[in-house]
């Protein structure tokens, strides 16, 4: 079995951000409630010439020139995503603006569990020898799926691309240390983006459903509950299972949902403040691109180092949530 070594990281953010102020033109909120219970400040929207598409190309576009990779080299796009520009799949579009015209190319979808999820999958390719190259983007454009009028859910969500670049390497050098993977699917509707349930008739008699999606829906509390219980369970177990205690970690990098959710998971594993990437105050919960982008800023501002051990865990819609354990290599010399 071959290891997986992480490489290098982009991101790509809208340049159009709305602060708490600018929203409560909008709804009926305050900068003082969605700071207190988010910590969020602002959130970055799509603007006319931007799309799922042209962020998650931009991104990976970036992750590859800081691998220093041709993107002929690329095996393997992986595109977690739960609001594509076409719903038969947004990453073959990627492929092409990138010009990676080796590599295959699909769509994941696992809400805010995504870009975890599909790093794991994308991981299992090259372990088993299968592929040598993969690009895993997180990318999300929730703004078109919100109701700008709920103020319930508005303020908390923010549209944004993160990508990683991995490769097989040999087994000793391997930096997946371990994963944890879960779904409850009977809390389905504690968060949901469904199809509407709409039908036209088609002939007398026979109707067919319209195509169309109900905007965001969420009961906030049972989500909150169902974070604070299972991350950091899934998380001790995941430590657990490789040996690891919680003071050898380097980083906490978990969803950035709410501050508030962050905080509670490091005290659960006794893991000070200083050791939790966070950087939803700027953008919001991104849905599968905040953990890349966290990453991409993380490294970028040189806190994460070569040789860096981060626990990782992605949770929401499904529901679903997982953890990760790796070790960050960087590009090789
Ligand atoms: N501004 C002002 N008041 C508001 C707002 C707002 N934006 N939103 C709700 N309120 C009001 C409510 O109407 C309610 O008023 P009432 O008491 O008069 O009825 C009051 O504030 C309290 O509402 P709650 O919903 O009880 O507020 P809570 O403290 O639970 O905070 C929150 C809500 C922030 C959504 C919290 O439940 C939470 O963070 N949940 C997790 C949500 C989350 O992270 N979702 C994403 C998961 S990841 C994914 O997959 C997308």
């Amino acid at each position: 079995m071959q290891g997986i070594r992480f490489c290098a990281t982009g991101a790509a953010l809208p340049h159009t951000s709305i602060s708490n102020e600018a929203l409560s033109q909008r709804v009926d909120t305050s900068d003082e409630w969605i700071r207190s219970r988010t910590g969020i400040t602002a959130r970055r929207i799509a603007a006319e010439q931007e799309n799922l598409t042209t962020l998650a190309s931009a991104a990976g576009r970036l992750a590859l020139e800081r691998a220093g990779w041709d993107p002929k080299s690329l095996d393997l796009i992986l595109l977690a995503t739960s609001s594509p520009d076409d719903l038969f799949g947004s990453a073959p579009r990627v492929q092409a603006q990138l010009g990676a015209s080796s590599a295959v190319a699909f769509d994941l979808t696992a809400a805010c569990s995504g870009f975890l999820f599909a790093l794991i999958t994308a991981s299992q390719y090259l372990r088993t020898g299968a592929m040598g190259r993969a690009l895993v983007i997180g990318a999300d454009q929730l703004s078109r799926w919100v109701d700008w009028n709920d103020r319930s859910t508005c303020v908390l969500f923010g549209d944004g691309a993160g990508a990683v670049a991995i490769e097989a390497c040999g087994a000793d050098q391997d930096g997946l240390l371990g994963f944890r993977m879960a779904s409850d699917g009977r809390k389905a509707d504690c968060l949901s983006l469904r199809q509407v349930a709409s039908r036209q008739e088609l002939i007398p008699g026979i109707s067919s459903q319209l195509g169309g999606f109900e905007p965001i829906a969420m009961n906030g509390q049972e989500v909150y509950k169902f974070a604070v219980r299972e991350v950091p369970a899934v998380l001790q177990e995941l430590l657990k299972s490789t040996g690891t205690k919680p003071e050898a970690l380097d980083w906490l990098l978990l969803h950035q949902a709410n501050q508030r959710i962050l905080n509670a998971v490091a005290e659960r594993l006794g893991l000070p403040e200083a050791k939790v990437l966070s950087n939803l105050a700027h953008y919001g919960n991104t849905s599968a691109a905040t953990i890349p982008v966290m990453l991409h800023e993380a490294v970028q501002a040189g806190l994460v180092k070569p040789g860096h051990l981060i626990a990782s865990s992605g949770f929401g819609a499904g529901l679903s949530w997982g953890a990760a354990l790796w070790r960050w290599s960087g590009p090789t010399p």
